[in-house]
């Protein structure tokens, strides 16, 4: 069990101006594209959190020379065939993106490499890349049923394929045409539903042509990266935290400044104004190939809606925050086609049913989703001990029910909020929450 606890004491809104920290998956990306690209890479706006850190850290050990500029992280690219073998195992954390990007670029390298991470990503499928990778012409092998840690042989020839995955993921598709990138043809992916897009829209920024129809997109093997500038964006899901806890909480009148609001990526904008919330798009623009915006939120009563299909797929990192809004929105919120979060850092469907029930929601879990009913009164919520089961959004979202709440809450294992969002209890109690970090002996 982890060391730290939120104590989170009833009441109280959200209002000001917060900027949260720099866009995760874009992040992971800046690194790698940056590692593997001719030139020098700067990156404004790099989330300096477990998760990323853990790529560069990765990146580091294979002989990547990386410095900070005051607050510009710059890496000096070693071009797509220069990285060095490691000493050792790279260690990727809690973070399933790192392991699953990571895998498609050392199928590719002329060393054998194993990547390991902690006992979350240890027990996370990892047969969804080993598959195709396979297919490619790797040798990649995980333990039993697919889990990390990861084996690769390096020095294998790979070919193009044409990949049909059966799940819509960025980190398989982005795991597939990185592996492309080494290899002979044309690799493409084509998915059954809608995933983020980052990886093409960067890719397109470090110079590699990626052609995109629909949901196929494909890129031809041995193209160069150059090395680019890249601002990374406030990232959505840290702000959704906010915007839930804004959106609940009467009183609250909250700005967040330039956070990305790529299609790929907005559905808990769309799920919370469906809802009846009082959201603004404020100074809409783009930045690094992404669209940006501030975006200001004010406390409104919500009602429940339907949460499902494409805007499941839209909004399926927000779906803790969005169960909190749900849990204070009038009727009920019927959330469906939400299997995958049952593979996060948690069972998701899970953790948040048992937390919701212990705050005394009202709310039934089924295979693919919840269905809650939302209580329209001040105190939504009762006082509980919360498990976070070591997951930062569990932890994130339970945190900003608080502020409707009868009584205290409190929030175990909550040390893993650093994997995405270093410094979240400032800045949430600077915007008005009643929160405090503590030690566990405390
Ligand atoms: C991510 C893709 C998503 C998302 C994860 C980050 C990425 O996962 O849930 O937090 O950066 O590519 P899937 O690809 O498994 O849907």
């Amino acid at each position: 069990m982890s060391a730290q606890r939120f104590h989170i004491a009833p009441g109280g809104c959200l209002t000001g101006r917060v900027s949260v920290p720099g866009d995760k998956s874009m992040s992971h990306r800046a690194i790698m594209f940056g590692a593997l690209a001719e030139g020098t890479t700067t990156i404004d706006g790099f989330l300096e959190s477990g998760d990323c850190l853990a790529t560069l850290r990765a990146f580091e050990a294979m002989g990547v020379a990386h410095r900070l500029e005051g607050r510009t992280r710059v890496i000096t690219g070693a071009g797509l065939r220069g990285l060095g073998a490691p000493t050792g195992p790279l260690d990727l954390g809690n973070s399933g993106t790192a392991m699953r990007l990571l895998s498609g670029v050392m199928t590719g390298q002329a060393f054998d490499s194993v990547l390991t991470g902690d006992g979350s990503l240890s027990r996370r499928p990892m047969n969804r890349v080993i598959e195709p990778l396979t297919r490619m012409g790797a040798a990649i092998a995980g333990d039993a049923g697919g889990r990390a840690p990861l084996r690769i042989a390096g020095n294998q020839a790979l070919h193009a394929i044409e990949y049909a995955s059966p799940v819509a993921s960025a980190q398989i598709k982005s795991c597939v045409l990185l592996a492309g990138l080494y290899a002979q043809g044309t690799t493409c992916v084509t998915e059954p539903g809608i995933s983020r897009d980052h990886t093409e829209r960067m890719l397109a920024g470090f110079g590699v042509a990626v052609e995109r129809a629909g949901r196929r997109v494909s890129l031809v093997g041995g193209q160069t990266l150059r090395a680019a500038h890249v601002t990374v964006p406030a990232d959505l899901s840290s702000a959704a935290f906010f915007l839930v806890g804004a959106a609940i909480a009467p009183g609250s009148d909250l700005t967040l400044p330039g956070v990305g609001i790529n299609p790929t990526r907005r559905g808990v904008i769309d799920a919370l104004i469906a809802m009846g919330a009082d959201i603004t798009l404020l100074d809409e623009r783009e930045s690094a190939g992404e669209p940006v915006a501030d975006i200001r939120v004010r406390g409104s009563q919500l009602h429940g809606i339907a949460i499902d299909g494409d805007l499941v797929e839209l909004a399926i990192d927000e779906c803790p925050a969005l169960f909190i809004a749900a849990a204070c929105a009038k009727g009920t919120t019927e959330i469906s086609g939400a299997a995958e979060l049952r593979v996060k850092e948690c069972d998701r469907i899970a953790v948040m049913a048992r937390g919701l029930e212990a705050l005394g929601v009202d709310c039934e879990e089924t295979a693919d989703g919840l269905i809650i009913r939302g209580r329209e009164d001040a105190e939504a919520f009762g006082a509980a001990t919360i498990a976070s089961h070591e997951d930062h959004r569990i932890a994130m979202a339970f945190a900003m029910a608080g502020l409707r709440a009868r009584g205290p809450i409190v929030i175990d294992d909550c040390d893993y909020v650093a994997t995405s969002f270093p410094g979240f209890t400032a800045l949430a109690a600077e915007a008005g929450l009643r929160i405090q970090s503590r030690e566990l002996s405390s």
